[in-house]
């Protein structure tokens, strides 16, 4: 069975990718695009997260109110592009944990290879949310994703800000369980591996370095 896959078709986040898209767009105004976005991102994907009652005392009556469920969420990036979507994330999931995975590309076989590991102890009963602003090839998702598989966690949801056919029919065929949010499935991947029209590589242009 196929993952879902949900285009997350709010205005204002297409909009603001709109601009992060532009080459004109400064390294200042991408960062600050990225952290609203990602804010908009994570009200998304939490949508349908689990709610319990809590009976609580308003100062002017009892009342039964709602609270999430469960564990905390885990947030999951990829490095190093991930992290420009975390700090917009826990700025709305200020409890959330936080997982790192470091892959670099083999140059000779172009596989991914782990050199950094790190998610909370207890993953088991949490929800992890796994991100990485550009799903191109897909490998790189994938390889995080069957890292992450070891450690167990109850679900894991993907989320990016750009994604093309190649890498959602790549992360769909290895991990179906996997539920994919993106606000963009552009036209193709190219034959370097960028996403077109996409944005051009998305740690340059978060963090200028080039
Ligand atoms: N990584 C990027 O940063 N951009 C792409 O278009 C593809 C992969």
């Amino acid at each position: 069975m196929d993952g879902k896959v949900h285009v997350i078709d709010h205005p204002l986040i297409q909009h603001k990718l709109t601009i992060m898209r532009q080459k004109e767009t400064s390294t200042r105004s991408f960062r600050q695009l990225l952290n609203e976005l990602s804010m908009l991102l994570a009200y998304e994907v939490t949508r349908e997260l689990p709610l319990t009652d809590k009976e609580i005392e308003t100062p002017v009556a009892p009342m039964t109110g709602k609270v999430l469920d469960g564990k905390k969420l885990v947030l999951v990036s990829i490095l190093r592009a991930g992290t420009g979507i975390l700090d917009g994330m826990l700025s709305i999931l200020p409890a959330a944990r936080v997982g790192h995975i470091g892959l670099y590309r083999d140059p000779e076989t172009f596989q991914p290879v782990e050199y950094y590991y790190k998610v909370p102890e207890d993953m088991s009963n949490r929800d992890a949310i796994v991100v990485d602003p550009m799903l191109a090839t897909g490998n790189s998702a994938v390889a995080a994703i069957t890292l992450l598989k070891r450690s167990n966690p109850k679900s894991i949801t993907f989320v990016c800000l750009v994604a093309c056919p190649e890498g959602v029919a790549t992360l769909q065929n290895a991990h179906p369980d996997v539920t994919l949010y993106t606000p963009a499935i552009d036209e193709r991947l190219n034959d370097k591996g960028y996403i077109v029209p996409g944005l051009g590589d998305a740690g340059d242009r978060m963090f200028g370095t080039k």
